[in-house]
């Protein structure tokens, strides 16, 4: 599946790309759904958005999750598997401590110990406390939430999040107001989406309107241990994101595995990418603002923005995941100047199937 060769990795000057079947090779995906997303720590949500809804439930790998915050603030995050037949929990209408199963509806305390057990007093040998939910580990940071399945983690996201604050200064992320999520089923593997949102090699082909926007000489690339930036000023003037201050800049982080953080000064939208199969992913855009900064007309003009620039990334995608399927295609080369962005996180790919490979 993976030959030893492929795993090396060598300066961008002379690195070629990774190879084609990475992104359509079933295998592959398996290894990734068992073993990649389940040895990451990862991004499940904003505690913003668990004041519009009561949960948050998502699948990471294999494995379903649901996270909430209980009565006394803490953030809970759960295996969504109830433990007598699999079926999926949910809070309990109105509570903030009962999480209840929705097939059959057995109870759980938010510290994941099951109570409720209708009908089952003829059952045998029956402990309630073999029946426990599977807990998982929360970090978080200014709202953000990473969740992670298993202990031993190859992205240090305390690490990540320290250096990526550092470099934002005085935006704090967690005053922001949870919008919105929007989410596009794209037909392409989760690596390609992510390959393209790392360059601005593509800019000015696949985005005209948006290259008139950025000012593209101050378009810069860095790349640290689990995270890159991609960051640009507005040209002055802007009607949807300058104010005219030259001190106005557009972040674009990258979080390994697969999370965007895309902040301006008032704004944060994150982006989340969940692979599907081996040929299809969602893209999950959350929408959080400073409301004193952004009025609904101000939000509209900026999710409207956003789709307009998505759906050309949604095409440009679909079509590179037929490319890479021809059978005259292996692999490629980097611009040294302008794939800086997609060089790192491949090369952490690399490093992370070498990991799992040597288990
Ligand atoms: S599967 Fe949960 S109560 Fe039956
Ligand atoms: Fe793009």
């Amino acid at each position: 599946m993976i030959s030893k060769d492929d795993l090396n990795i060598v300066p961008i000057e002379r690195a070629f790309t990774i190879p084609a079947n990475w992104y359509f090779s079933s295998e592959l995906y398996q290894l990734e759904q068992l073993q990649l997303f389940s040895g990451n720590w990862i991004y499940v949500g904003h505690r913003n958005q668990l004041k519009k809804t009561s949960s948050l439930t998502l699948q990471i790998g294999k494995e379903p999750i649901i996270v909430f915050e209980n009565k006394s603030g803490e953030i809970k995050a759960f295996i969504n598997v109830c433990r007598h037949r699999g079926g999926p929990l949910c809070l309990r209408r109105g509570s903030k401590d009962v999480l209840q199963c929705q097939y059959h509806g057995w109870t759980y305390t938010s510290e994941g110990d099951l109570r409720g057990v209708p009908e089952f007093d003829r059952v045998e040998l029956f402990d309630k406390s073999d029946f426990k939910l599977v807990e998982l580990d929360v970090f978080e940071w200014s709202g953000l939430l990473f969740i992670r399945t298993q202990s031993d983690t190859f992205n240090d996201i305390k690490q990540t999040c320290a250096h990526i604050q550092s470099e934002i200064g005085s935006i704090d992320l967690s005053r922001f107001e949870f919008s919105e999520r929007v989410s596009y089923p794209i037909h392409c593997n989760w690596k390609v989406y992510i390959d393209n949102y790392l360059e601005g090699y593509h800019i000015p082909h696949v985005h005209p309107e948006l290259n008139k926007l950025l000012d593209y000489r101050t378009y810069r690339t860095k790349t640290a241990a689990f995270h890159s930036l991609q960051y640009s000023q507005f040209k002055e003037g802007d009607s949807i994101y300058g104010s005219g201050n030259a001190d106005d800049q557009a972040f674009y982080y990258f979080l390994y595995p697969n999370c965007m953080l895309n902040i301006l000064p008032s704004r944060l939208q994150v982006n989340i990418v969940e692979p599907v199969d081996e040929q299809h992913c969602i893209v999950h855009f959350d929408y959080f603002y400073d409301r004193a900064e952004y009025d609904d007309a101000r939000i509209l003009a900026d999710k409207n923005y956003s789709e307009f620039v998505q759906k050309e990334d949604e095409d440009i995608c679909e079509q590179v995941q037929k490319g890479l399927q021809s059978q005259t295609y292996h692999q490629g080369r980097f611009s040294v100047k302008q794939e800086q962005g997609v060089y790192h996180f491949q090369s952490l790919l690399k490093q992370n199937y070498s990991k799992l490979l040597s288990r």
